[in-house]
């Protein structure tokens, strides 16, 4: 979905404007077919949920023009990956008024929505649910698939709400080489029917993760390894950064060598964020889960 609104809205080498840490697979995303290039904001995960992240957004934007990078939209993930927290109310607002007053795309990729798994930090809020008139809806794009809240990224179910016409004819023109299978509409079909069913499956994941929560934290703060404690999505952002060797050419990814040779793997310099930290995908079975914090 993002690689069909990129194309939508972009040319080869414009930019879509983030917060840092990002997840680091959007380059894929906006790249591999639309061409488009992710343009960082340098801010700290801290900063990306605060409303003056704006101020960093509109640094960024100065810069990307000065360097002739037209920046066509913003992108947030909402739910965080990889901080694993919703987006305050105001936050939204204040990137929805940036947007406006630049006349860029708002993209919102909304597909942690259903994953929040406590009230800790702030609720899940839509961009969908703020109310007309911040941004014009023609600039606002909200992105849901089924493969985290429902488990089912083998599916290959997503979808684009937008009101923009243009958009939209994009997206169906190019729906020609997405279809999903009649199989798989007609498994989505029976699971959004069955509204008990759906949200007992919901309520029920979102107890797993919050228990699977629960026991990785417990095991990182044993083991003296800090993160950022998060009430949304699968992951964990930790900090490695104690293990990074000095002296090392490349330490980042000199560290997850030394991991993947110990039998496990995370993916180095994937969020773009402060060197040494990783994100963890903790929903696995416990014992698993132990046994990769052991190696
Ligand atoms: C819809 O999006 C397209 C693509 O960026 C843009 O050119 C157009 O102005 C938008 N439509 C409206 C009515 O704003």
């Amino acid at each position: 979905m993002h690689e069909i609104l990129g194309w939508a809205i972009g040319d080869p080498n414009d930019g879509i404007l983030t917060s840092k840490p990002a997840y680091g697979r959007l380059e894929l995303d906006f790249g591999n077919k639309a061409g488009l290039r992710m343009i960082y904001a340098d801010t700290t995960w801290q900063d990306a949920f605060n409303p003056n992240v704006v101020k960093a957004f509109e640094k960024t934007l100065a810069d990307s023009h000065a360097a002739g990078i037209n920046i066509r939209a913003v992108l947030i993930i909402n739910p965080n990956n990889p901080i694993g927290r919703c987006y305050p109310k105001q936050t939204l607002i204040s990137i929805m008024r940036f947007c406006q007053r630049h006349q860029l795309h708002l993209i919102s990729d909304e597909i942690y929505g259903s994953s929040v798994f406590s009230d800790e930090f702030p609720p899940f809020t839509s961009v969908l649910s703020i109310e007309p008139g911040v941004i014009s809806d023609q600039l606002l794009h909200v992105t849901y698939g089924f493969s985290k809240d429902f488990g089912a990224a083998g599916l290959r179910l997503g979808c684009v709400v937008t009101r923009n016409i243009s958009i939209l004819k994009v997206v169906q023109m190019t729906t020609r080489f997405h279809n999903p299978s009649g199989a798989s509409l007609a498994i989505a079909n029976a699971m959004l029917e069955d509204r008990d069913w759906c949200n007992t499956f919901l309520a029920t994941s979102r107890r797993k993760i919050g228990e699977a929560y629960a026991f990785v934290t417990a095991e990182l703060l044993d083991l003296g390894i800090d993160f950022v404690p998060a009430n949304a999505g699968f992951f964990v952002y930790i900090n490695l950064s104690p293990y990074l060797m000095q002296g090392a050419a490349d330490a980042e990814f000199d560290l997850s060598q030394r991991l993947l040779d110990g039998g496990v793997f995370l993916h180095p310099k994937e969020e773009h964020g402060e060197m040494g930290w990783y994100r963890m995908v903790y929903t696995q079975e416990p014992r698993i889960v132990a046994e990769g914090l052991r190696r």
